[in-house]
């Protein structure tokens, strides 16, 4: 079992925020993309996450990002009381109630910044995230069919969310 702590994100975790995404990216199983954003890209996410004040969280092991929960609200006028989470923890950090935790922490700050709405899409074969999900009262609402292609591989998206009283 690893040490670690879960924190707001900082302005000094880019670089660490954005290798875990590359990191996970490069699994090719999980995210939407296959490698790590560009750093002024992951920059630019994370300074407009600071700025409103949006859930952005990072665990921390012996001083290394090794994993991350972000919930980006919409912007468009009626969608302003839904975000979008996105999550992922390092390979070799996982089974261990990192992402869990992780997801706990952004639930509660989206719930007291006012959210009602929590939505995200996760590929079909991602049994891991879809139990998590489950596990915190996500509800599956859709089947993106073939929504995802990596080579020749097509894979299904299911669409989750979970709605606060
Ligand atoms: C999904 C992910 C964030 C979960 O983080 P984690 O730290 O491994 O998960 P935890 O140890 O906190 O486990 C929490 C719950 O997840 C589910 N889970 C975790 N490992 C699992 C496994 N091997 N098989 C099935 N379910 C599993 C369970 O519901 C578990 O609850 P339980 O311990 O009561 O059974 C992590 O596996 C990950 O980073 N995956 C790659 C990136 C990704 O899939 N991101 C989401 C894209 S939509």
């Amino acid at each position: 079992m690893h040490n670690y702590e879960i924190i707001p994100i900082t302005e000094k975790h880019i670089e660490g925020f954005r290798a875990a995404v590359d990191s996970v990216a490069r699994e090719h199983k999980y995210l939407a993309f296959l490698e790590g954003p560009p750093l002024e890209m992951s920059r630019a996410y994370v300074l407009e996450n600071l700025q409103n004040n949006s859930p952005h969280f990072v665990a921390i092991s012996e001083g290394k990002v090794i994993g991350w929960c972000d919930i980006a609200p919409l912007d468009r006028p009626v969608f302003v009381h839904s975000g979008t989470l996105g999550i992922g923890v390092l390979a070799s950090y996982r089974g261990q109630g990192i992402g869990e935790a992780l997801i706990r922490t952004a639930l509660d700050q989206a719930k007291s910044i006012g959210l009602t709405r929590v939505e995200l899409t996760v590929r079909e074969n991602n049994k891991t995230a879809i139990m998590l999900y489950k596990k915190l009262g996500f509800v599956i609402e859709g089947l993106h069919r073939n929504a995802v292609r990596i080579g020749t591989e097509y894979e299904n998206h299911i669409s989750m969310a979970l709605l606060f009283e």
